[in-house]
């Protein structure tokens, strides 16, 4: 199996670096624009090896996508991430055109790939990486959905002074700090409604704090986070790999579930082999399938940018 990481800035590299501790693939490459860049990271992480026990190959390239050829997974990490105050859709200008170029380098090389998309305005840039690309849907997964379920797990557990590992919690709609909708309703804790144990007050807190979960960080780092956004991009690389058929919330096109067409969005789907395999339908009561169709405007008016941006 191989897989290709494109960008070796902070995500790319921590996405880099779980994928050849778990072993996923025989042959790992690293792309990067900057000159050097994508080498001293394989250089570095393949200098861990002995360490961690991983016997993966790692190739690092300077933009070269021959080095790429027959990926099965590629990780799309490329673009600039956000500064303190700015949201992920005020990236659109620059990322849109570097993800469309890459999405298409990759494909050049590796017909049969299957996607993951991390870069920001991340539901924005799934659609454009499906409608530029042609590629069947199954194959091109925005990894949003996977991040934001994780950070609502971290707040969960912080508030319930629990293990996230016995909390079950899905964070469906936009990855952006106004578009996604953390399912309190859904969220339980080893199958008991998390509401037998907070209460309304604290739901709300955990909710907001997820929806804000990337600005606190950029807040603190200085730059957008780095270890849960690539954890998530490999957690979904493994998935695929090895057929898990994990249930993950994912930025995916709608045909008509969730009463969306036309956009890519997150939901719950069945990750394996093929990609993305199947949308679960989490029958949505009336005020989350408002909320999820207020977030699909707000994705609609973003991907209506890029036409004005010719890409
Ligand atoms: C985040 O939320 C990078 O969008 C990513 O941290």
């Amino acid at each position: 199996m191989k897989v290709t990481v494109v960008g070796a800035g902070a995500v790319g590299a921590t996405c880099a670096d779980n994928i050849a501790r778990k072993q996923l693939c025989d042959e790992l490459v690293i792309v990067d624009i900057k000159e050097g860049v994508a080498e001293g990271k394989a250089m570095d992480l393949l200098q861990t090896a002995q360490i961690e026990g991983f016997d993966t190959k790692i190739i690092g390239s300077t933009n070269d996508y021959t080095k790429t050829a027959n990926t099965d997974v590629a990780v799309i990490t490329s673009g600039i991430p956000r500064k303190p105050g700015m949201t992920r859709e005020e990236l659109i200008g620059i990322n849109a055109g570097i993800v469309k170029t890459v999405a298409q380098n990759i494909l050049q090389h590796s017909p049969n790939a299957i996607i993951i998309v991390i870069s920001n305005p991340m539901d924005t840039m799934t659609y454009l990486a499906l409608k530029s690309t042609g590629l069947p849907k199954n194959r091109i997964i925005g990894m949003g959905g996977a991040l934001d379920s994780a950070r609502f797990r971290y707040n969960l557990s912080q508030a319930m002074k629990c293990s996230p590992n016995d909390l079950q919690a899905s964070v469906i709609g936009g990855h952006g700090d106004t578009t996604m909708i953390p399912l309190t309703r859904l969220a339980t804790y080893m199958g008991m409604p998390v509401s037998n144990f907070l209460d309304e007050e604290a739901l709300k807190k955990v909710a907001a704090d997820t929806m804000v979960g990337g600005a606190t960080l950029t807040n603190l780092l200085g730059t957008s986070a780095w270890y849960a956004p690539g954890a998530a991009g490999a957690m979904l690389v493994e998935s695929i790999l090895r057929d898990e058929k994990r249930i993950v919330p994912c930025c995916v096109a709608l045909d008509g579930e969730y009463g969306q067409s036309e956009i890519c969005l997150g939901v719950p789907v069945v990750v394996g082999r093929n990609g993305w395999e199947r949308i679960v339908d989490y029958k949505l009561n009336d005020e989350e399938q408002a909320a999820f169709n207020k977030s699909a405007e707000a994705v609609r008016s973003m991907n209506a940018v890029l036409e004005t941006l010719g890409v």
